[in-house]
């Protein structure tokens, strides 16, 4: 049997794709590109396995589109039939196109009329990989597919241990570990959005992989609906992850000529754990995915909801615009409660007219009042829902998408837009196209506050897969209109947060949590995957919202300053000295924001300690954060490590956040001696990195923000 070797490569790294005979292609190698790997005949050997007993006569590799012919063990990366017939089809090879650092295999099932191709690119710079399948209708007949799948990437027999990113509501982002035994692991995501009871993301490993050790298998699926990801160990010693959107029954149908293609499942290998898969990552989605409005200064954000929710009132307002620009906000965001009848959180999504009553000059004082104090203004919208206490429902009742004939449950209080229907499309598309054409909006804050259960369209056909892509093309729509305009992905907090939506937007609300206690944990979960640029991060009121737990402002703030920074309490409220304090606080950030956007992450955790190390991409520069939530484990705090220095440089090392550390010798009869002294520390890079610097004793709920910055 005749075996052909194509090999990506690229930054050191080589991809080896076996083909044997006709039979789709195998991923046989992930790892340092030698030139050994160019000896063909090494790798024919692979193709000749052993065949154990009581299988089948002959054995083949475990291949990148496993089928229901060929007798593999593992699941097909496709389920389709025409009307009940014609379940199991088999794929042969037909072309192959190559280029640097892309490959994609064409086959073909000539019986069936279906053709497939898998498409591999790699990013060198970051050392990912992204891939996609198309299937398209060849024959004449209506292909009913049932599911269809990214290419199944294999996994080693090794990888036994899993994390993933598991939730709910003001608690996103989770990290929850589990051993691969024998039995498939599934995550089935049935919402219509990727989270956040889990994130479409998975990460595969040698047992006990770390922040810093071991081998570890990421994988991210660009997808903001349905979804199923599926990592299983099988009986012969293969093993693989097969990723995909999951369909309703019915839901797609391929007629003559049509093609259906998967989202992009991006795949990262590391062999020193998880903080270089997370750069990794990073990387591929900075340079290939977010747009490029991310990689300019992002604004100190201060929004509304927190400080008034739904109690409009213009002249509050206006006070809240004043507070918010003498604190340090570049950008005011007008949070929900203002358009037309909406009060609370009962009525009136849909009709996205400005409330006459609390605004009767529309919202134009308002937005000149954000722009003449040098801010930029910004609109909540929830663009794909409708109360049923609206205009817009009772006029169209034939717009919502539901299955009848029962019940349409609501979620808070609101049902969703058939969005795959031209007509509701194009009125969404003109309210909020009347709304950026009327006001100087240079950001919208979008919302999707309910899963998608019900994805009905008028026929009684699920239309889940297309509303998704409505939504995309509706942000991309408002985006060709006004160029340069910004949107954030909110769903109740990050429930929306994947690579499919970031193409469109740059700024993702974490959490509606901002209780910095937790936020610690989540941000720390959405860090695997995503920068820290992207991740809105507010300062909460003494008191948070959602826990009743109170902070000291210093801990907010130092959490805050993780991310995208904003406001989200009531700033008129605030006393002068913590004013004060938040307004060194938007200094900070606005000093480092500019390199955070191209940073290098390290986190870890030693003794109940988080530590998180930002190195900007010159390594001129890095901040360090040492934080606690609750007691340390041991009586002293370990030292703090920076990996990621220039080797043979010096760093001054300073204390920037917080200034006050009588706080510390309420614990302790001392803190570091480095500490008390004013000016800088100068200390290697090796001495930094491999013994650290002695910290404080940390009671519960404080930390320390450090500077590094490289001596000349
Ligand atoms: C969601 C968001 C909040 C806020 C409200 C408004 O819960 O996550 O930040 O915008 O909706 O209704």
């Amino acid at each position: 049997m005749n075996t052909n070797v194509h090999i990506l490569r690229g930054g050191g790294t080589a991809l080896v794709f076996l083909r044997s005979g006709n039979a789709p292609a195998a991923l046989v190698y992930w790892g340092d590109d030698h030139a050994g790997l160019d000896n063909q005949e090494q790798w024919r050997l692979l193709a000749g396995k052993a065949t154990p007993s009581a299988r089948l006569n002959r054995n083949s590799l475990q291949n990148l589109a496993p089928d229901l012919t060929r007798g593999g063990l593992s699941t097909s990366v496709l389920l389709a039939h025409r009307d009940g017939f014609g379940f199991a089809q088999q794929f042969v090879f037909k072309q192959i196109e190559e280029q640097a650092y892309s490959i994609a295999f064409v086959y073909i099932d000539e019986a069936a009329g279906l053709s497939l191709r898998q498409n591999f690119s790699w990013d060198a710079a970051n050392r990912c990989l992204s891939c996609s399948s198309e299937l398209v209708n060849t024959g004449s007949d209506v292909w009913q597919i049932d599911k269809f799948s990214c290419p199944a990437l294999p996994m080693d027999t090794n990888w036994q241990e899993s994390l993933t990113l598991t939730g709910r509501w003001g608690r996103e982002f989770q990290q929850q570990r589990q051993h691969l035994s024998r039995n498939a692991m599934l995550i089935e995501h049935r919402e219509g959005r990727s989270g956040p009871q889990h994130n479409p993301s998975l990460v595969v490993g040698t047992p006990g992989f770390s922040d810093n050790h071991g081998e570890v298998f990421g994988i991210h699926l660009g997808w903001s609906g349905n979804y199923q990801i599926r990592a299983e160990h099988l009986a012969d010693c293969n093993a693989y992850i097969l990723a995909g959107e999951w369909f309703y029954p019915g839901e797609v149908r391929l007629e003559k000529g049509a093609s259906i293609q998967t989202p992009v499942l991006y795949a990262v290998r590391s062999i020193q754990g998880l903080n270089l898969m997370s750069q990794c990552f990073h990387g591929h989605f900075r340079d290939h995915v977010l747009p490029q409005w991310v990689r300019s200064s992002r604004p100190v954000l201060s929004n509304s909801w927190e400080a008034v929710y739904f109690d409009h009132r213009k002249e509050t307002l206006l006070n809240l615009i004043d507070a918010a620009a003498e604190t340090g906000a570049e950008q005011f965001v007008l949070d929900d409660g203002w358009f037309k009848g909406r009060r609370d959180d009962k009525s009136a999504l849909g009709d996205w007219t400005v409330c006459p009553e609390v605004y009767p000059q529309g919202l134009a004082p308002l937005v000149g009042h954000v722009l003449k104090k040098g801010m930029r203004f910004g609109l909540w919208v929830e663009p794909e829902m409708v109360s049923p206490d609206s205009e817009l429902a009772s006029e169209h009742p034939e717009w919502v998408l539901k299955v009848e004939p029962y019940e349409n449950i609501q979620a808070r209080n609101q049902w969703v837009l058939d969005l795959s229907h031209k007509d509701v499309y194009e009125h969404i598309r003109s309210r909020l196209i009347a709304l950026l054409d009327d006001y100087n909006i240079s950001y919208l804050k979008w919302d999707m506050n309910r899963p998608l259960l019900m994805p009905g369209d008028g026929n009684g056909r699920a239309v889940a897969r297309e509303q998704v892509k409505a939504v995309y093309r509706l942000m991309k729509d408002l985006c060709d209109h006004q160029p340069g305009l910004e949107i954030e992905s909110c769903s109740s907090g990050g429930a929306r947060i994947d690579a499919g939506i970031l193409r469109y937007t740059g700024r993702v609300w974490s959490s509606d949590n901002n209780d910095p206690v937790e936020r610690v944990a989540i941000q720390r979960g959405l860090g695997l995957f995503f920068p820290p640029e992207i991740m809105g991060a507010h300062i909460g009121p003494n008191k948070a919202h959602l826990t009743g737990r109170q902070i000291p402002l210093n801990y907010r703030i130092l959490v805050a300053l993780q991310g995208q920074l904003g406001f989200e309490l009531d700033l008129r409220d605030v006393s002068g000295d913590e004013r004060v304090k938040l307004q060194l606080a938007v200094k900070l950030y606005q000093t480092h924001r500019q390199w955070i956007g191209a940073a290098k992450v390290w986190r870890f955790e030693r003794s109940d300690v988080d530590f998180c190390v930002y190195v900007s991409e010159t390594k001129k520069q890095a901040l360090v954060w040492a934080l606690t939530t609750g007691s340390m484990a041991r009586a002293e705090a370990p030292e703090c490590k920076v990996p990621g220095l220039e080797e043979s440089a010096n760093y001054q090392v300073s204390s920037l956040f917080p200034h006050d550390h009588s706080v510390w010798l309420d614990y302790a009869n001392s803190y570091p001696q480095w500490l008390k002294q004013s000016g800088k520390t100068v200390c290697s890079a090796a001495m930094l990195a491999n013994t650290g610097l002695p910290m404080p004793v940390f009671p519960p709920q404080t930390g320390i923000l450090l500077y590094l910055e490289q001596e000349q």
